[in-house]
């Protein structure tokens, strides 16, 4: 479908569930930018549970989110569970502009949901010139190290810096082996999942997306990865206000109340030390990695964001394909009356 119809139909579909003509634009803009960079598991393939989530009064879609000042840099918004996209959207917001007037902008998010890909939000404040990070929690998936339970979420690490190139670096991973939208879409569309990247309940490695659902997803690097969640649940969680250590709920399966998501945002000027040096030695940074010898079959040396950056550019120019299962979601949420 083209995507300009495409977003005017995600975007009818907000409103006519709540949302403001703004969050509504927000939201579909979020989704559609998920399809575009390459990761269907956080686009359309969602939109049916943040509108089943609104229906049950979960999602406020009609939030009053409540900034508050703590000094010229720091501010703690409360965003009475409002979409993860509109909360995520106003905190970087906020960071960025703390950021410009002291340097540095910290913005802790309380009683938020589900905000997709974190590099959506780092990219905003990249292209302004600032460096930043993000952390935010997400629903049980991974056991911590030698735990026989889920408890951390996958918990995303994001990362970005201007490169002084328009393609910026923008790490953005979460800690688990895949991410589980990925899970979730191959348990919908009846395929299965790699080798190595989750456990069933019994603790037996599966390549089932369902028995993967049930069971444990694997962090990245043992207990490097499950201790990566775990410091994301504290700077997302612990300290924001938000749910944390196992109590964010899971988005499609857990109706019984909020998610109480916790995001933090940290933006700050790249010359801070350097002054306007920053941008002769990010570039000689980058030169320096891309110039090493590569190992056979690898044509060039990526950085993160590179590869995002080049699916954009080629799916900008496409049509978004509509699988069976999001023709069927759009029919139910009577996306084409
Ligand atoms: N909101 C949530 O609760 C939540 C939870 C988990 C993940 N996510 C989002 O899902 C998205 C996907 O996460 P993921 O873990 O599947 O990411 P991924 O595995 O696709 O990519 C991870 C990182 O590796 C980089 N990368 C990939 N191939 C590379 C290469 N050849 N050379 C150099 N770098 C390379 C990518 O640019 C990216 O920065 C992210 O945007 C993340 O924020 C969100």
């Amino acid at each position: 479908m083209k995507i300009k119809k495409l977003k005017q139909i995600i975007k009818k579909v907000f409103k006519e569930h709540g949302l403001s003509q703004n969050h509504a634009n927000l939201c579909g803009d979020a989704l559609i930018n998920a399809e575009l960079v390459g990761a269907p598991s956080h686009g359309l393939s969602r939109l049916k549970m943040y509108c089943d989530r609104i229906k049950h009064k979960i999602i406020n879609p009609k939030p009053k989110i409540k900034i508050k000042k703590i000094s010229q840099s720091i501010s703690h918004i409360d965003a009475n569970n409002s979409m993860g996209f509109v909360s995520a959207s106003i905190g970087i917001n906020v960071a960025i502009k703390n950021a410009k007037k002291t340097g540095i902008g910290l913005v802790a998010v309380k009683n938020s949901g589900h905000y997709g890909l974190s590099g959506y939000y780092v990219e905003q404040a990249v292209k302004k010139n600032l460096i930043a990070m993000l952390f935010t929690n997400a629903p049980p998936a991974i056991a911590p190290h030698g735990a026989l339970k889920t408890l951390f979420g996958t918990n995303p690490i994001c990362f970005g810096a201007p490169t002084d190139s328009k393609i910026p670096f923008i790490l953005d991973t979460s800690v688990s082996m895949i991410n589980r939208g990925k899970i979730r879409v191959a348990a919908r569309d009846g395929k299965k999942i790699p080798e190595g990247v989750a456990l069933d309940k019994y603790g037996k490695p599966t390549t089932n997306p369902q028995e993967a659902l049930e069971g444990v997803q694997l962090p990245i690097a043992g207990f490097r990865g499950s201790g990566l969640a775990w410091m994301v649940d504290i700077l997302s969680g612990v300290i924001t206000g938000g749910n944390h250590a196992g109590r964010v709920k899971d988005p499609f399966t857990d109706f019984t109340g909020p998610q109480n998501i916790g995001h933090l945002f940290f933006v700050l000027k790249p010359n801070l030390f350097v002054g306007n040096s920053f941008h002769k030695r990010i570039k000689d940074n980058i030169k320096t990695v891309k110039k090493l010898p590569k190992i056979k079959g690898v044509k060039e040396i990526l950085y993160p964001g590179q590869n995002k950056y080049n699916r954009y550019k080629n799916n900008i120019k496409n049509e978004i394909p509509i699988s069976k299962n999001i023709l069927e979601d759009l029919k139910q949420l009577n996306a084409f009356k």
